[in-house]
């Protein structure tokens, strides 16, 4: 049974609008967010409505097709800057909106909003067939049963559906092959423990929900078999950016001889980056280090760091998972 958790639906009233899932309220509530305007997506986006690199590329889609249906061709590069504004790291972003672009400037018709909404849903189909086919090759890698440990929310919710890292482990689960997944909470921002949870739990997978700090202790325990992640920059020698905390995890893995995997879909993979050093890191609010679930943890006033993600060496990745294929080191994208 494939999962059907997306994270955007579709509203055709007399202007087609749509609707996010609030990933902020999840688990305890599942409300829909309407995004009519581009200002609306962009600011979804920022906030965190919706999350996950795919994700925020699909979203940018439907904020470049709202922005030229409501002021035109010529505001194209107004709006790609707002949107591209919104969070820097994910390259999914950017893709989607020089995709979006591409149609701008090629098409010749008279309906160029309606082009521009069938460019966006095929950027949302894609990803999510994209997703169903890095599973299928992933399963050479996956042929007995076993313990998998993830970080971050890679699933149908971060994606167009399915999942990337957790879409293969769903993959590898339908084939029998999944003992568990390890869940890892993901501080600060808590996307382990509330949606990754949340989606295994909707999906009946085997998992276990752990705070980042407790990896080390089953990896020393033998139990865990394999790492997978997702990213949201590869940059073009293997440098994978990804959500703070993975690199501790690629290091983890060497010292325990387990397998470090990287999920990604061929839109993740930045040729125009050359090295992780490029990769420029979101750096957030102290607020999401100091308070959890609006509650003041630590001491007012205390000085607080919080980049958002962290790059792990190429050479640190066994290999990078993609639709196209498995690739290994020496990564050259
Ligand atoms: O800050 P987030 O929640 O957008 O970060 C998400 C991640 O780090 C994911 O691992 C990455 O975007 C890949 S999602 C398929």
């Amino acid at each position: 049974m494939k999962s059907e958790v997306v994270p955007i639906r579709m509203v055709n009233e007399d202007t087609f609008f749509i609707e996010m899932i609030d990933q902020k309220e999840l688990p305890q509530n599942e409300i829909w967010v309407a995004c009519k305007t581009v200002e609306d997506v962009a600011d979804a986006i920022r906030s965190m409505v919706v999350r996950g690199a795919p994700a925020i590329g699909i979203a940018a889609a439907y904020g470049v097709l709202f922005a030229i249906r409501d002021h035109g061709k010529e505001s194209f590069d107004k709006y790609a800057r707002l949107l591209g504004q919104t969070r820097p790291t994910a390259v999914n972003l950017f893709w989607a909106i020089d995709r979006m672009k591409t149609v701008v400037e090629d098409y010749e018709g008279r309906d160029l909003a309606g082009r521009l909404k069938v460019e966006a849903d095929l950027i949302f189909e894609e990803d999510r067939e994209n997703n169903l086919r890095m599973g299928d090759q992933a399963q050479s890698l996956f042929t007995k049963p076993s313990n998998i440990l993830t970080h971050c929310n890679t699933g149908g919710l971060a994606t167009g559906g399915f999942g990337t890292a957790l879409g293969i482990i769903r993959a590898v689960h339908h084939a029998g092959n999944l003992k568990k997944v390890w869940v890892d909470e993901t501080r600060p921002y808590l996307q382990g423990a509330r949606l990754t949870a949340w989606e295994c739990m909707k999906d009946d997978i085997p998992s276990t929900l752990i705070t980042d700090n407790m990896a080390g202790y089953f990896m020393q325990k033998g139990e865990v078999d394999a790492v997978i992640v997702g990213t949201d920059r590869v940059a073009a020698n293997g440098d994978v950016a990804n959500k703070i905390g993975t690199y501790s995890l690629a290091v983890l893995c060497k010292f325990h001889n387990i397998p470090f995997y990287v999920a990604a879909p061929v839109s993740t993979i930045d040729p125009n980056t050359p090295t992780g050093k490029e990769i420029v890191i979101e750096q957030r609010s102290s607020e999401e280090v100091t308070h959890v679930s609006g509650k003041s943890i630590a001491p007012e006033g205390v000085k607080v760091s919080h980049p958002a993600f962290d790059v792990t060496p190429g050479n640190l990745v066994t290999a990078i998972i993609t639709e196209d294929g498995i690739f290994t080191s020496p990564y050259a994208f």
